[in-house]
């Protein structure tokens, strides 16, 4: 099997996270090294359907690992979610003699390399989001530079929330995920963090809390809000009416997913994407690279997709106990 893998082809889909470019740069460079041809596929499965497919030398990633944002751009294609989008997509493949694929994305991303992988594309994806949402794995690339850019943009709101003794809500990405949320909350003691998994709409209870901080005498109410609830601006109206205390709401919105990737991202990445090509190498197809338990792995793409993750009970009640 493994002698049949001469081309691989590589891609970039949903959001980008920072550390993509260290991907592909890896995964070029590690097929090079084993004799195989790399082709890039630009902007996603929509850039697949389009035939926008490059050759790739060691040269195509030079320059690019500190780089955030990804060099093959990236896309969000309706098409490929249906039969007729996905079967034009492994005949493009074919046409391009591209016999391995990897796909670096999220969730919705390693849909599409599974509906490939049963077209006879051998696909693998490699986790590639800000979000930390995908749940076979413990890490996806791109959160650590997307916290710490929230952190570090979050301390600087806190400096100007304390010498006003004002409330500040401030949004941090995460559509269906509280990660980010939740390791901000905790690194940037928050007051109060509201996440898709576990908040009630219980808006009562932040404006009793917000009361009785300012009573303690605290200087400010930091209150991290995930996307995925969103209406930061219409809570701190209210939050402002029923508390008295001036309040201000800050989206941080792409910021987080730009800039240049840490060194744990550029690290995951770097061996992610070497160990997907080792997987096509082996023959293998429809699976997805994850890291767990302080060990790279792999799984079947669909056992991957039926896992179940949630937010870490211990770590969300040690980051209310330290709200003090
Ligand atoms: P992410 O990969 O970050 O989760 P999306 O959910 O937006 O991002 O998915 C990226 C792309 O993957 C979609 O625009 C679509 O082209 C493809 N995709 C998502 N779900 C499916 C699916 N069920 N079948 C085929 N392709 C899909
Ligand atoms: O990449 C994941 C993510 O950043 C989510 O946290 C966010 O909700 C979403 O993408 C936003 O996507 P966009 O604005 O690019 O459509």
């Amino acid at each position: 099997m493994s002698e049949q893998i001469r081309t691989i082809g590589v891609l970039t889909s949903g959001g980008d996270a920072p550390g993509m470019n260290a991907a592909i740069r890896a995964v070029v460079r590690t097929a090079i090294s084993k004799g195989l041809k790399v082709k890039g596929i630009m902007r996603g499965y929509a850039g697949l359907l389009n035939e926008e497919i490059v050759d790739m030398d060691t040269k195509s990633v030079a320059d690019i690992i500190q780089r955030g944002g990804t060099i093959l751009y990236t896309a969000r294609c309706e098409e490929f979610r249906t039969a007729e989008g996905q079967k034009k997509g492994a005949e493009i493949c074919k046409k391009h003699g591209i016999d391995g694929l990897v796909v670096i994305g999220g969730d919705g991303s390693f849909q599409g390399a599974q509906k490939l992988s049963h077209l006879g594309i051998n696909t693998i994806g490699v986790p590639g989001t800000i979000d930390l949402d995908i749940a076979c794995t413990d890490y996806t690339i791109g959160f650590d530079t997307a916290v710490n850019t929230a952190m570090e943009a979050i301390d600087k709101i806190r400096d100007t929330s304390t010498s006003h003794e004002r409330c500040s809500i401030i949004e941090v990405m995460g559509r269906n995920a509280g990660y980010i949320a939740l390791w901000c909350g905790i690194a940037n003691g928050a007051e109060d963090i509201l996440l898709p998994e576990k908040y009630d709409g219980d808006e009562q209870r932040l404006i009793n809390h917000i009361k009785e901080t300012r009573k303690k005498g605290k200087k400010h109410h930091i209150v991290i809000n995930a996307e995925g609830i969103g209406k930061s601006q219409e809570l701190a109206a209210k939050i402002e009416k029923e508390t008295g205390m001036e309040t201000r709401a800050t989206i941080l919105g792409h910021l987080q997913r730009g800039g240049s990737p840490t060194c744990k991202d550029r690290v995951y990445a770097s061996v992610m994407g070497a160990y997907a090509v080792d997987l096509l190498k082996e023959g293998k197809s429809n699976r997805v690279v994850a890291y767990s338990n302080g060990k790279y792995i792999d799984y079947e793409i669909d056992e991957a997709l039926a896992m179940k993750k949630d937010i870490d009970e211990y770590q969300f009640n040690v980051s209310r106990n330290l709200a003090r």
